[in-house]
């Protein structure tokens, strides 16, 4: 299944390993033409969700290279690291955790003894490479919004509780990166840090709270319920700045894994900051004349595993019992994040119906991402839109001409229906928006 999925992403121009022609770069991928409009479309879902669609968030765009002392004061330089293990026969390294047995996966080599290996990526800023210029890339975006919590605060005037809501990208050394989309080194995360008061009970609630908004997110997205699981951590198994933490994870074919997690940050960063840039992070709370540093409450997801799960849970191969061919390719993404929401087919291409077509294009495309295809069989057109996820496909034929209408395709039910052309615009809107 994976496979497949992974063929039809290069094929239909979704997802590129990265750097191909030169044998690729493990754990980097890029977003072709459909593959972009499909993520932003979910970033765009997040954006609308969490941020603009409510009172009390505001958004960040924070620099992905900051001052390394940013990472030490978080304690990423010291604790964000994995267990490694190193064959001592064909010198591959791997993560102790995510072994079945103490053989090497590939050789079945005899194993090295676990070592902490630290994940951040290191750059350098500047003409030389030393400590002095030294410096990483983000290991999550959650660092950007602690550190611009009294910017945010003083500039946005925002009152607890209030959120402030980040997506961009995040970069780890991952040892072995794999599953595709799902652990790469290069990625996406939309995170959100809630500050509310101090107050385990009031860290509670919230905590719920955010855990059911991002399992409604995944929902929104058109990922099916029923593939959606909730997981705590165990004491044992919390980051280093979590004091409980639930994982929204979902059935991928190769096992239950994490999509995102909702974590109780307390007020570790914001203390690790103040004490560590001398700055005062505290909240001046009005009502009372007490001044205090808040706890957080952090969903966190990354926007390239729900891609992944999106493509996953969509992806549908005939048996041919549907009404389409046995083998026939569709996927059924939610019409909100389709990559291109409707396409626009003249019947044939003579007497005229192709320039009408056009007409219907342009109007389509002021409004929605459209596609326009003359080529080949009306049936094999259905297909090709059907295998990306195209909700909709509008034919113009004969009648057309005579009276200004069009057959609408739905890509799911594959239903036909007589619309007028002055219509299309309005019916897109009901079913997409
Ligand atoms: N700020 C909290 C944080 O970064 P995390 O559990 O390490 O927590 C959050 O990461 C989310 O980021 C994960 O749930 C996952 O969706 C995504 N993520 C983490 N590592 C990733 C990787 N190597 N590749 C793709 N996505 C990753």
């Amino acid at each position: 299944m994976m496979e497949k999925i992974v063929s039809l992403c290069k094929r239909r121009g979704f997802i590129f390993q990265s750097s191909e022609i030169y044998g690729g770069t493990g754990g980097v991928y890029d977003f072709g033409p459909l593959g972009v409009e499909l993520k932003n479309n979910v970033k765009q879902y997040w954006w609308k969700k969490f941020v603009t669609d409510r009172e009390d968030m505001v958004g960040l765009d924070a620099g992905i290279i900051m001052n390394a002392k940013v990472w030490e004061a978080s304690g990423h330089t010291s604790s964000f690291a994995d267990p490694l293990v190193e064959c001592k026969k064909c010198h591959k390294r791997f993560r102790s955790d995510q072994l079945k047995d103490k053989k090497c996966p590939d050789c079945g080599g005899e194993l090295t003894e676990e070592k902490k290996f630290n994940i951040l990526v290191k750059t350098f800023l500047g003409p030389v490479e030393d400590t002095s210029t030294l410096t990483y890339l983000r290991g999550e975006t959650a660092q950007g919004i602690f550190v611009n919590f009294k910017n945010v605060l003083e500039s946005a005037r925002q009152k607890i509780p209030f959120g402030i809501a980040q997506i961009g990208k995040a970069f780890r050394n991952e040892i072995t990166p794999g599953n595709f989309l799902y652990r790469t080194r290069e990625f996406e995360q939309g995170e959100i840090e809630y500050f509310i008061k101090p107050d385990k009970e009031e860290s509670e609630k919230q905590y719920r709270y955010w855990i059911n908004e991002t399992k409604n997110f995944y929902t929104g997205i058109g990922i099916k319920e029923s593939n959606l699981k909730l997981r705590e951590h165990d004491k044992d198994e919390l980051s280093h700045y979590s004091n409980g933490t639930t994982d929204i994870e979902y059935d991928f074919p190769f096992g239950t894994s994490e999509l995102a997690g909702i974590a109780q940050r307390t007020d570790f960063d914001l203390t690790a900051h103040q004490k560590s840039s001398g700055k005062s992070l505290e909240y001046f709370e009005e009502e009372s004349g007490k001044k205090y540093i808040p706890f957080v409450v952090e969903p966190s997801m990354g926007i390239d595993r729900a891609i992944l799960a999106v493509l996953c849970d969509a992806y549908d191969e005939s048996d041919g019992s549907d009404g389409r061919e046995k083998g026939e390719i569709t996927l059924h993404l939610s019409p909100r994040i389709a990559p291109i929401k409707a396409a626009i087919l003249p019947l044939v291409k003579k007497d005229g119906l192709a320039e009408k077509a056009q007409e219907i294009y342009k109007q389509v495309k002021s409004c929605f991402s459209a596609f326009y295809d003359e080529s080949g069989s009306i049936g094999r057109r259905y297909r090709r839109q059907d295998e990306i996820g195209t909700p909709f496909c509008i034919t113009a034929d004969y009648d057309t001409l005579k009276d200004d209408s069009v057959t609408i395709r739905e890509r799911d039910s594959m239903k036909q229906e007589r619309i007028k052309i002055s219509e299309i615009n309005n019916y897109l809107f009901e079913k997409i928006v």
